[in-house]
Order: structure tokens, then sequence, then C-alpha cells
């Protein structure tokens, strides 16, 4: 009886002790951004990262599945993506659960992604947003605190595309190993669907709350998205220090526009917002600064883009060798749509410490557009390649419905429609059959007949050949 309330009580403790780190670190950023699908409904795109065992339960063994560990709400209300302005009260608009990504136990991360649909009852202006106050504890005394991830939704008519903006799209990873003692450059991803100006800039006060100037020494170009930085003591940074990194990125139109004909934007007034919250480790090696591995070909290089067309089955390998550190690669992490397959890492047989995962991906209609696609390879010592992020453009395959007409060839590999016809058609599809009796070649009063590429002349008695000319 006795050990039963001593056991009993020590598992009251246990619970108490995970709430309680629960609310002191777990969180370790995210991004969200969103496109209109038709009147005032949006689709939300989010992506984050937690402590391990302390977000919404992704593990290693997890990867492609939708985890939705409720210790994560700890049955309250406060996890939860919700329309902060804009809206009537602040309503919850969606669960923060996902679609397991990746994680490490021994890193002690998890990061997952996932889209919702939500329909407003008006086009706008909104503030969406995840508010929480548990940022993970940093080392520069920052974190330890709230955070707030929020972006601004609007969706009134664009003069120049006749439909709502859509945002700009980030995939940074949720968290970056960056050497001690280094001189490191670090580019966001960023991608805009309707072709604006994209800006990054440091987030300030409640865009970032506990993490706002959380990485010491730190330089962004706005324009590139590149941020440049020194690990070194000199510039505040220890072995192994955890730091935050908080961007919010706008878009701005290219030439002046109007919002439903009537609000005004020029190319220095943003459309849309959306935030990006990171981490950056920098753990100390025993190496030089270059010694790390290396994506190689096939894998997509950096910034590319990849064309398939909607409908067809996707297939990238994700390639990466030793480079000039001797440690073997032993992960490779992608961040990708969730619909899109990664296999697991395999060693390449005939290549020496050359390591591969492969992405498919099959793809459909829905899929139409671009999505980034990001990925880390890391050595058995923990140091990483140079992020390697490309993008994945799917376009709608404008021959399936056969459009080309007389025996034209077809060809929508840039997703515009292109019939190259057959000689003696013209027209968009080839559907001219060419009059070659226009201008009429048939001279002394012959009667022109048309053909396919070819033409026939009548001639009236006394003229002959081809063209009656003689
Ligand atoms: C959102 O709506 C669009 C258009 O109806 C649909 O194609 C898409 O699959 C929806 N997304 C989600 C996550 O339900
Ligand atoms: C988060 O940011 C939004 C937009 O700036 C703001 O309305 C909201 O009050 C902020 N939340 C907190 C908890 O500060
Ligand atoms: C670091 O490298 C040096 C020489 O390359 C070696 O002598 C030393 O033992 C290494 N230290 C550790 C902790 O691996
Ligand atoms: C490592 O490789 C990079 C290029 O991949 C090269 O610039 C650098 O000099 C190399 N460093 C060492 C220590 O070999
Ligand atoms: C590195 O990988 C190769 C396969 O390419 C394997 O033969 C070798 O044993 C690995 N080295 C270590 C230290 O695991």
């Amino acid at each position: 009886m006795h050990l039963h309330t001593r056991a009993f009580s020590l598992h009251v403790v246990f619970i108490n002790l995970l709430a309680a780190i629960t609310l002191a670190t777990h969180f370790r950023g995210g991004t969200i951004s969103w496109r209109p699908v038709g009147g005032n409904e949006v689709e939300f795109f989010f992506k984050m990262g937690w402590t391990y065992g302390l977000g919404p339960g992704c593990t290693e063994s997890k990867i492609g599945q939708f985890v939705d560990d409720p210790l994560l709400n700890g049955g309250s209300t406060q996890n939860a993506w919700k329309c902060l302005q804009g809206c009537t009260g602040q309503p919850e608009i969606q669960p923060a659960h996902y679609f397991c990504m990746a994680a490490s136990s021994q890193e002690g991360w998890e990061q997952g992604q996932n889209t919702f649909n939500y329909t407003f009852d008006q086009p706008g202006l909104f503030v969406v947003g995840f508010e929480g106050n548990a940022w993970m504890r940093l080392d520069n005394g920052k974190g330890d605190g709230d955070w707030n991830v929020t972006t601004t939704v609007d969706l009134r008519d664009r003069s120049d595309i006749g439909q709502p903006n859509s945002s700009p799209v980030s995939s940074s990873q949720t968290l970056y190993y960056m050497q001690y003692d280094c001189h490191q450059e670090l580019d966001i991803p960023v991608i805009d669907p309707d072709g604006d100006e994209v800006r990054c800039y440091w987030a300030t006060g409640d865009e970032c709350k506990a993490v706002c100037n959380a990485l010491p020494g730190a330089h962004l170009d706005s324009k590139t998205c590149r941020i440049t930085f020194d690990t070194t003591k000199a510039s505040n940074y220890i072995p192994g220090g955890f730091y935050a990194v908080a961007l919010t990125i706008k878009d701005y139109p290219r030439t002046e526009i109007t919002l439903d004909g009537s609000v005004k934007k020029t190319p220095t007034d943003s459309l849309s917002s959306v935030p990006v919250q990171f981490l950056i480790q920098t753990p100390e090696f025993n190496v030089s600064c270059d010694a790390k591995p290396r994506f190689v070909a096939p894998t997509p290089a950096e910034g590319s883009e990849v064309l398939i067309l909607a409908g067809d089955k996707l297939t990238v390998h994700i390639v990466a060798d030793n480079g000039n550190d001797t440690s073997n690669v032993t992960t490779i992490d992608v961040m990708g749509p969730v619909r899109m397959h990664q296999s697991s890492l395999t060693a390449l047989p005939n290549v020496q410490n050359t390591f591969q995962k492969t992405l498919t991906w099959q793809t459909t209609l829905t899929d139409l557009g671009e999505h980034i696609v990001c990925t880390r390879a890391s050595n058995e010592r923990g140091k990483s390649a140079d992020q390697r992020c490309f993008t994945i453009k799917i376009v709608p395959d404008h021959c399936r419905s056969q459009p080309c007409k007389n025996g034209a060839t077809c060809q929508s590999i840039t997703g515009v429609l292109n019939c190259q016809c057959a000689p003696g058609y013209t027209g968009k599809h080839c559907e001219i059959d060419i009059d070659e009796c226009d201008p009429d070649p048939c001279q002394n009063g012959g009667t022109c007949q048309d053909h396919v590429n070819a033409y026939s002349c009548l001639c009236v008695p006394g003229f002959t050949d081809k063209n009656c000319s003689t």
C-alpha cells in the first residue's frame, strides 16, 4: 500500500515536471504562407519546429505521417492558428498539428508542416498568427519567452492579375548547424507566386517577441535574403550555443496597381508579410571550416528549377559525398511538399563515401505551381553541407487533350502550348489548312485548286505547265 502511494505521487511529479518543461522551452520557430483558392477561401501552408517529445509527436519512425500528440495542447486551446485581427473575436482556425518531416532524438528536435483551408467572411485585411509563451531558451539571453508568428492576409483583387495576391513562400530549415569560429553565409530561399519583388527584414516588436535581434553581429541583405555573420567569440558566440533568426518577408508590386479597383499600391507598398523564424546552433568541430559534406550531381543545383508536367511522376535524386571531411554522410533531411515521398538513405554501391535519397512525387492537376524543396546533408561528426534548395515547378500539360490538329507536334514543357504544324497547316492549333491559292498562283485564266501543302491549276486551252504560264 505504502509503495503504491509512492509510485503514484512520483507519477504526478513527473507529469508536472513535463508540463513545466513544455511551457519553458519547446517552440523552435516556424513560418506560414498562403494563397487564395477562390471567394474568400485561403489555403495556408505552415512549417514549425519543436523540442523533441514536446511538439506534435514527430519521431524518426513517423516521417511522412500526420502527428497530433495531445501533449502539445495539454488539453488547452493554446496551440492553434488564430485569426488575430480582422475577424469577429480571435477565432481558432486550425490546430498546430502537422505532418512529421524530420526529427532527431539525439539532437533533440522535431519538425513538420501542414496545409489547411479557411474561408473568411470578407476580403480582409486579416492577421493570422500562432502565439504562445515558450520559445526555447537561447544562449544570448534571448528566447525563453513569448513567440508570435504572424502573416497578413488581403483578399482584395489586384488590378494586374484580376485576383487576390498570394504571399511570398519561404522554405528555411527550422534548425541550422553552423560551425563555431567560422565565417557564415546563409541564404533564405523565398519565392513569390505572383512574381512580385520580395524583400527580407529583421522582424521587430510583436513580430518576434522573445527572439528579436537574437543572432549576434549578423548582417541581412534585404534584396537577396542572405544573412552573413561570424560565429566567433568576438561576435559573442559560444561553442554549441543556440541563437534564433526572426525575419519578416514582404512582397511589393513591380508597377503601380490597385486593390478592388480603388486602393492604390505602388512598388514601395507591401502587399503581404510572412514570418520566418528558426534556430541556429554553433557546434565546435575539430576540423577546418571548409571540411564538410557536399551535394553532388545529379542533385538539382542551388536555386534551380525542376519543371514537370502535372500528371507526370517526378523522380529526383539527392546525392551527397563526404566533401573534404573524413566523416561519412549519415543523414539527408528533406523539407518539401507533403505529397512528395522520400526513400531512406542508401550508400551508392559503386562510388566510395557517396549517399543518396530519392524523392518521388506522382503529381496531379491540384499540385500546379511552384514548390520549394530544401535539403540538408550532415555527417557522423554533425557537420552539414551548404544548404541546397531548389524549386519544383508543376505546369499544366496542355498536350494531354491533344489540342494540336492535323498531324502537328505538341510541346507543353514550359507550361505554354506550342503546336508545331505539319507543312500546309497554320493557326494556334494547326487547325487552318493554308490556302495555297491565295494569292492565286495560276496565270492566264487558270483555276486554282487548294490541297494540303500544295495546289494545282486547271488551265484554259492553249496554256500549260504548273502555273499555266506557257
Ligand atoms: C483548399 O482548397 C483548394 C481549392 O478548393 C483545394 O484544391 C485544396 O486541396 C484545399 N486544401 C486543403 C488542405 O484542403
Ligand atoms: C502578435 O502579432 C499580431 C500582429 O502584429 C498582434 O496583433 C498580436 O497582438 C501579437 N500577439 C501578441 C501575443 O503579442
Ligand atoms: C583535434 O585535432 C588535433 C590535430 O588535428 C588532434 O591532435 C586532437 O587530438 C584533436 N582533438 C579532438 C578532441 O579530437
Ligand atoms: C575543401 O573544399 C573546398 C571546396 O569544396 C575548398 O575550397 C577548400 O579549400 C577545401 N578545404 C580543405 C581544407 O581542403
Ligand atoms: C563510409 O561509407 C562507406 C560506403 O561508401 C563504407 O564502406 C565505410 O565503411 C564507411 N565508413 C565508416 C567509418 O562508417
